[in-house]
């Protein structure tokens, strides 16, 4: 009976669909089948052109302590729309977004339960698929728990996974790059370098999660708008090739605590049989809310270096004195003796001051300026720091005043050491104190267990901390970079001040562990920045660590080229010139490319790419008819042709190649470049070579009549 009502309703509600109910995108090049099946289950697939992407898929919803959505559904109603619309971010990779997709909203009810009710909705775009369930208002359920979603990802066969171990607490591991039924997320648990790792299982892996198929379709799966619900994970099914959701459950084992209306995020599934058009992908963000805030004058991209890398080097330190096991607020800090380590002095601040001015920067990064850093880690203690009080060497009036006369901004660290239950009830007057002293970001961690003790980094709880602090910081007129959070969603579109996350396995880990191999930043676009920007601090020029006197062969696994081409490839609003200013000095002629590299954009163009192998990618300057190339390659050398045909046809360019030298290698000479300068207009063809774990970056500024007279045609 209820698939001969389906039926009438799909057929005169959707494009002359039949049962079960399909759903086209608005090229036609995706088809979604939502249906019922024998056993009155929830049931979805998908098709990209002629070949099955997702085969039928259950969707599950279990209740605790309530009947659960698994079975006995009816469809009540089905609604269908679509949108075609353009939008604008405040910041981002292109200066518009088409939003277009077709929409189905199928209302589901349970046979054998009065007025209980479920919303699937599913948005079909060129690029992919977004759905959520939704729990509409009604008497039979008002506050409910989740104890399982169970949605299913059927894949067709073995494909090839680009994928971290599932973790509820870190998403700092390197990929696997696997066949599926080769997962094995144990890894995770020798990856010491990791300080908290919660391993899921055997067999989870994070999203977003990359997939190359048999059959050469590029398939991504994440999530859009994280809001009020754990983030998901995946558990992979090895023999049936299929993988079902699995979230961070709360101090006592529950999903997410829900009250109607309510919603869950968007499961969201991308495809293309071309790797680039995942890269260009803006569905994620079409999923997401638009800008929540009323004025964003105050909301800027930035470059910024910090006083940060020396730590990571062991060149300086966070804390002012060597001591252990302190309380807080029973230290006099002017009694205690300076460890001469200290990085947040006055002095070293001003100098870094100092080096942004001259080179343009807009901010500077000090880390370690407050007290609390002697005994801040592992602890899992609540009193950690109180984010207002400065080590007596650190002044910060007479810094505001230094670097407001060099029109630099400072930027404040909020190291939580996850303590994020004393982070909320100091956040008013930390962000009052930023407020008063002329600081407009800030850079927020999370590393350790959290307190709440019992909550993940990945569970509902601190997902909504997160939203929290964007809110509130946005209130303060305050920007925000928060390293060791859940991986993003998109939510920048709604809260633009919010400009990105680290999130992932960051530059950082090159300074101090086995670091990150050269695929590393071949997959990262395909991967954790499918959600958002990510603050991966590039731009490392003293590659080898034995200098700092590093004794393991720590190193960055790339060549110096690669590290500025990362600048274009790896997008963000919020770039950090991540070495010692003294290194940049060395080599002021590279360093020249980090100065002149834009953070915001009116256009880009996934020129090519692979996950794992390469990327490269071309972009234009927000305002202005510079552009900037990026290509990275894995260990692996590579050769390509590139044609400028993006470029403005009257327009001359002058372009500088900064590229590996001949005999460049990330592990046998990975400092060695050249720079070329040349003339080039929109019919000239580059050839590019990028050396094993090379990459090359290349400027294109309209060029002057002195260029015109000084640099050569390219070939
Ligand atoms: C981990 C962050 O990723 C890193 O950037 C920071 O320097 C340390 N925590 C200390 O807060
Ligand atoms: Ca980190």
């Amino acid at each position: 009976m209820y698939r001969i009502y389906l039926f009438l309703l799909c057929y005169s509600l959707i494009y002359a669909s039949t049962n079960p109910c399909i759903l086209y995108s608005p090229n036609k090049n995706l088809t979604l089948i939502f249906d019922i099946n024998d056993a009155f289950e929830l049931e979805y697939q998908l098709f990209y052109k002629n070949k099955t992407v997702i085969e039928p898929s259950r969707l599950i919803i279990d209740l605790m302590d309530q009947p659960d959505f698994r079975n006995n559904f009816i469809v009540s109603q089905i609604d269908s729309s679509g949108v075609d619309e353009e939008w604008h971010p405040v910041w981002g990779e292109v200066k518009s977004i088409q939003n277009s997709y077709n929409e189905l909203a199928v209302t589901l009810e349970q046979i054998d339960i009065e007025d209980r009710k479920i919303i699937l909705r599913f948005r079909l775009f060129n690029d992919g698929l977004g759905f959520r369930y939704e729990f509409p208002r009604q008497d039979a359920l008002q506050y409910f728990i989740i104890a399982d979603e169970l949605t299913q990802f059927n894949l067709t066969g073995n494909h090839t996974l680009f994928w971290l171990p599932g973790d509820f607490d870190t998403n700092e591991y390197t990929y696997g790059t696997t066949p599926l039924s080769e997962v094995d997320a144990t890894r995770g648990m020798s990856s010491q370098e990791i300080s908290t790792r919660t391993i899921i299982a055997d067999n989870a892996v994070q999203t977003p999660l990359m997939i190359k198929t048999i059959d050469s379709l590029y398939i991504n799966i994440h999530e859009a708008a994280l809001v009020d619900y754990p983030a998901m994970h995946l558990l992979v099914d090895k023999e049936e090739c299929i993988l079902t959701s699995i979230f961070a459950p709360d101090a006592v084992g529950n999903d997410a605590y829900l009250q109607t209306p309510a919603k869950t995020p968007w499961r969201t599934i991308i495809v293309s049989d071309k790797a680039e058009d995942i890269l260009a992908s803006k569905l994620i963000l079409n999923l997401n809310d638009p800008c929540r805030l009323d004025d964003v004058s105050w909301i800027k991209p930035q470059k910024y270096i910090g006083i940060w890398w020396g730590m990571h080097v062991g060149t300086m330190s966070w804390n002012y004195a060597d001591i252990g096991n302190i309380k807080l607020n029973q230290v006099n800090w002017n009694k205690l003796t300076p460890n001469g380590r200290h990085g947040a002095t006055t002095e070293n601040t001003k100098r870094y001051i100092d080096f942004a001015a001259e080179n343009g920067f807009d901010g500077v990064l000090v880390e370690g300026w407050n007290i609390g850093w002697e005994d801040w880690f592992g602890a899992w203690k609540e009193e950690v720091f109180d984010f207002i009080t400065p080590y007596p060497d650190f002044n910060v009036a007479e810094l505001q005043a230094y670097a407001e006369k060099k029109n630099v901004k400072i930027i404040m660290h909020h190291e939580t050491s996850s303590s994020v239950t004393n982070y909320e009830r100091r956040m008013d007057s930390a962000y009052s104190f930023m407020n008063k002293y002329g600081y407009n970001t800030v850079k927020t961690g999370y590393v350790g267990r959290i307190i709440p003790r019992g909550e993940f980094h990945d569970g509902q709880w601190m997902v909504n901390h997160y939203t929290r602090v964007a809110e509130k910081t946005a209130e303060y007129k305050i920007m925000v970079n928060m390293h060791e959070s859940a991986r993003p969603t998109g939510m920048h579109r709604t809260y633009p001040n919010w400009l990105a996350c680290e999130a992932a396995r960051g530059n950082e880990f090159n300074a101090w562990s086995s670091g990150n191999p050269p695929e590393h930043e071949t997959i990262l676009p395909f991967t954790r920045m499918m959600g958002g920007p990510m603050d991966y601090t590039p731009g490392i020029f003293q590659i080898t660590m034995d200098y700092y006197g590093k004794t393991n062969g720590e190193q960055v696994h790339t060549t110096l080229a690669k590290q500025l081409a990362l600048y274009v490839t790896l997008y963000s609003p919020l770039q950090m010139a991540a070495d010692l200013p003294e290194n940049y000095e060395k080599h002021m002629d590279a360093f020249q490319f980090i100065k002149d590299v834009a953070v915001d954009w009116d256009d880009t163009k996934i020129i090519n790419a692979e996950p794992g192998d390469y990327i490269t990618i071309a972009r234009k300057e927000k305002n202005s008819e510079n552009w900037f190339i990026g290509s990275i390659t894995d260990e692996n050398a590579r050769d390509m042709s590139i044609s400028l045909t993006f470029l403005n046809p009257k327009i001359k360019y002058a372009a500088s190649n900064y590229r590996d030298a001949k005999d460049a290698h990330w592990k046998k000479n990975p400092m060695k470049y050249e720079i070329e300068h040349f003339l080039v207009d929109s019919k000239t063809v580059l050839e590019l070579h990028l050396s094993e774990g090379g990459g090359a970056a290349i400027s294109l500024m309209p060029a002057n009549t002195s260029e015109i007279k000084k640099f050569k045609t390219y070939r």
